[in-house]
């Protein structure tokens, strides 16, 4: 009697656990139906489109292919978009792949809808409806406004199409399950602050920018709270390993004691480099930051980004951005 309850119990038990993993692995992520919309590209969403794409919010920085032997990491010529493999060096868990987003049909978004991409960009999910990895920057791209995800399918519809196979993300586990939390509907007309707003304008331009989730630290792939934009996110590469900077306004070990013009010139450092290419990084050199990149954002944003920053809480955080050079202490 005793023995037969026991392994009732028991099979009981088994099917819960057993139901609970089945729905994990086949559980969908929240997701609204793409959008049924055909973006018109006028020259003012291509010119805009370009804008995010290669200087402010660094799509280059993961889905092109560059050379990271030189400084600030230059597209190889003629390879945007196409899509990269993460290395195995920094450490994410598993293969990551950010995939080909030029128009080829076969390697690359040729196929998929306007809405399906603007999806993919604000919601994480892809044309299946799997969840993507939010390595991509999803969470915070969801404050994109309207105009501004539809200016960047606009211009990606005009990259040049390229045949680039690739592998798929493969996540181990249990990350691969956690991901599916990740993707949330963006509901209604979002729309972009008013430039006049320096502070909104300014912290808009940081969310979509990436400079949160690059100076932020994570552990388990997860930002950790109290630590927005005080650095110590460590990035090794085959190249080399660089740690990102504290950005809040801390006096002895973030930029507290920077101008807004001191600030404004430290980008235009890299402007003529942006055209020339940079020379060949060393140890001391080595970075991830998109200095090339952001060295061509207007004044008025460089501004309201610094406008913004002034204002997050002050984080005290000593970072060595540079731990393999000799003397980088800061
Ligand atoms: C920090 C790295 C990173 C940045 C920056 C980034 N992405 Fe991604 N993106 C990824 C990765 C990785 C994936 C694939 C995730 C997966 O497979 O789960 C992805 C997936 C995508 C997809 C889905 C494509 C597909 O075939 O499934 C689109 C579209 C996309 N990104 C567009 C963009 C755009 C546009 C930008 C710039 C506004 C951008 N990404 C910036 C890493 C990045
Ligand atoms: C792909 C990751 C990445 C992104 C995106 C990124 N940064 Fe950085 N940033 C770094 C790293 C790593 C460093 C430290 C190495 C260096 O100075 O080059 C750094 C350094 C800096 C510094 C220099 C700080 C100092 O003390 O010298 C500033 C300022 C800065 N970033 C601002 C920004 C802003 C503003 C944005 C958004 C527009 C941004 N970063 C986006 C990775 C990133």
């Amino acid at each position: 009697m005793w023995k037969r309850i026991i392994l009732w119990s028991l099979c009981a038990l088994l099917s819960v656990v057993l139901i609970g993993a089945a729905w994990a692995v086949l559980r969908k992520p929240a997701a609204a139906p793409p959008k049924d919309i055909a973006v018109l590209a006028t020259p003012e969403r291509l010119e805009r489109g370009g804008y995010l794409f290669n200087y402010l919010s660094d799509c280059n920085g993961c889905h092109s292919d560059r050379d990271y032997s030189r400084l600030g990491a230059p597209v190889k010529p003629g390879r945007v978009g196409v899509g990269f493999v993460m290395p195995d060096e920094l450490g994410l868990p598993g293969r990551v792949v950010a995939p080909n987003l030029t128009p080829d049909p076969e390697t690359g978004l040729g196929k998929w809808t306007d809405g399906e991409i603007i999806r993919a960009i604000r919601e994480g999910v892809d044309r299946e409806g799997n969840a993507l990895f939010p390595f991509m920057p999803y969470p915070h791209f969801r404050h994109m406004s309207d105009e501004d995800v539809e200016a960047l399918v606009a211009y990606m519809r005009t990259l040049k199409p390229v045949r680039n196979p690739l592998p798929r993300t493969e996540l181990a586990l249990p990350v691969a399950l956690m991901i599916k939390s990740a993707p949330q509907p963006v509901e209604g007309v979002v729309k972009a602050p008013v430039k006049s707003d320096k502070h909104a304008y300014g912290k808009y331009l940081v969310e979509i920018g990436g400079c949160m989730d690059c100076h932020t630290k994570q552990e388990h792939g997860q930002p950790v709270a109290g630590m927005e934009l005080a650095g110590g996110f460590e990035f090794r590469m085959p190249q080399g390993v660089v740690v990102s900077a504290n950005i809040t306004p801390d006096v002895e070990t973030g930029i507290g004691s920077w101008t807004e013009d001191g600030f404004v010139s430290r980008f235009r450092q890299y402007s003529e480099m942006a055209k020339a290419g940079g020379p060949p990084v060393t140890a001391e050199t080595f970075t991830i930051m998109p200095w090339l990149a952001t060295s061509q954002l207007t004044d008025e944003d460089l501004r309201a980004i610094y406008q913004y920053l002034r204002t997050v809480k002050p984080v005290s955080q000593r970072v060595r951005t540079h731990p393999d050079a000799g003397s980088s202490q800061r």
